[in-house]
């Protein structure tokens, strides 16, 4: 039998991001430097296919510096740390590597001096992420004040109105973190914001894609994890952009083949912290059913690149 045809739009820029392809560096590199085992405090990006491949290297994941010895180095993942973590890693006198997006870090220096220079911060972010547990332990408990939605705004209480800044997570849906913005500024006339966005090329790159082909596509499917913040924004732009089915999958066996009956066009994208490999599963998926035409949806070019830190350039 014929296999019926499916255009698949594919966005780009998707995928791996600069941040995510440091940590990922960060970890394979301390595995060369140092052998195994080497202790990595939070899963080093969201992604369950990422963190199995570096467990299998030798990589020990932990929540808790507490679980790491102290003679084996440890590695702090991309979504940053509070400044209590190295903190207590010089404490014990432990080597350790800071694999924190330096987009994530700019923030981090942003709230201090802000909060130096006399305002009380304000950050926009979801609670209990690990980049915000990170970026507000920046500052000592109970200094910066969270907001997740315009409705927090009306609710929040300041020490002084007019001094005040907010910074904001990296990952947020622009539009929805645009609406937040509007309603600090609305109640806090003299706020003061990043000069730039704090939501970082990628998660902009990544959302202006998948606005560029939802309307285009019958469903949308985003390649990353539940606990991936980014994808799971990516799977609302495409929802709210006019997508009438929009899901994350982790890989090909997570599609829903039944949700997708009948159609006649899909849109693929990966979240940051998604590798190539399980989008070319999933496009493989789409290709053992349909007679698939892919057409690229490029929306940016990206040539960002990080280096690894000095300690993993310098020979052993
Ligand atoms: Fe960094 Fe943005 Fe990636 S903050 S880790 S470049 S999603």
């Amino acid at each position: 039998m014929s296999k019926p045809p499916l255009t698949l739009y594919l966005a780009a820029p998707r995928g791996f991001c600069a941040g995510v392809d440091r940590a990922i560096k960060i970890v394979e590199m301390a595995l060369q430097k140092w052998g195994a085992p080497v202790y990595v405090r939070h899963e080093i990006v969201h992604n369950k296919f990422v963190v199995d491949g570096l467990r299998d290297k030798g990589a020990v994941f932990v929540e808790d510096l507490k679980d790491c010895p102290e003679d084996r180095p440890v590695i702090f993942s991309a979504h940053g740390v509070p400044k209590s973590v190295p903190a207590e890693a010089a404490q014990r006198q432990m080597v350790y590597v800071d694999a924190t997006c330096p987009l994530v870090s700019k923030v981090h220096i942003e709230a201090q001096r802000h909060s130096e220079n006399g305002l009380q911060m304000v950050m926009i972010g979801h609670a209990g992420h690990p980049e915000t547990i990170g970026t507000m332990g920046q500052l000592p408990e109970g200094e910066v004040v969270l907001v997740e939605t315009p409705e927090d705004v009306a609710k929040i209480e300041v020490r002084n109105p007019d001094k005040l800044a907010y910074v904001t997570q990296t990952t947020l849906s622009i539009d929805d973190t645009a609406d937040i913005v509007a309603a600090l500024q609305a109640r806090f006339p003299a706020i003061v914001g990043p000069h730039k966005e704090d939501i970082c090329y990628a998660t902009t790159n990544r959302q202006e894609a998948v606005k560029a082909m939802a309307q285009n596509c019958d469903a949308m499917l985003v390649v990353g994890a539940p606990n991936s913040s980014n994808s799971r924004r990516l799977v609302e732009v495409g929802a709210k952009a006019g997508c009438r089915y929009s899901q994350l999958v982790q890989r090909a066996d997570n599609i829903d083949w039944r949700a997708l009956e009948g159609i006649t066009s899909i849109g693929i994208t990966a979240g940051a912290s998604a590798p190539e490999v399980l989008v070319n599963e999933v496009i493989d998926a789409f290709r053992a059913r349909y007679e698939v035409t892919v057409e690229t949806v490029q929306t940016a070019v990206e040539n960002v690149e990080f280096k690894v830190p000095r300690v993993l350039r310098a020979p052993a």
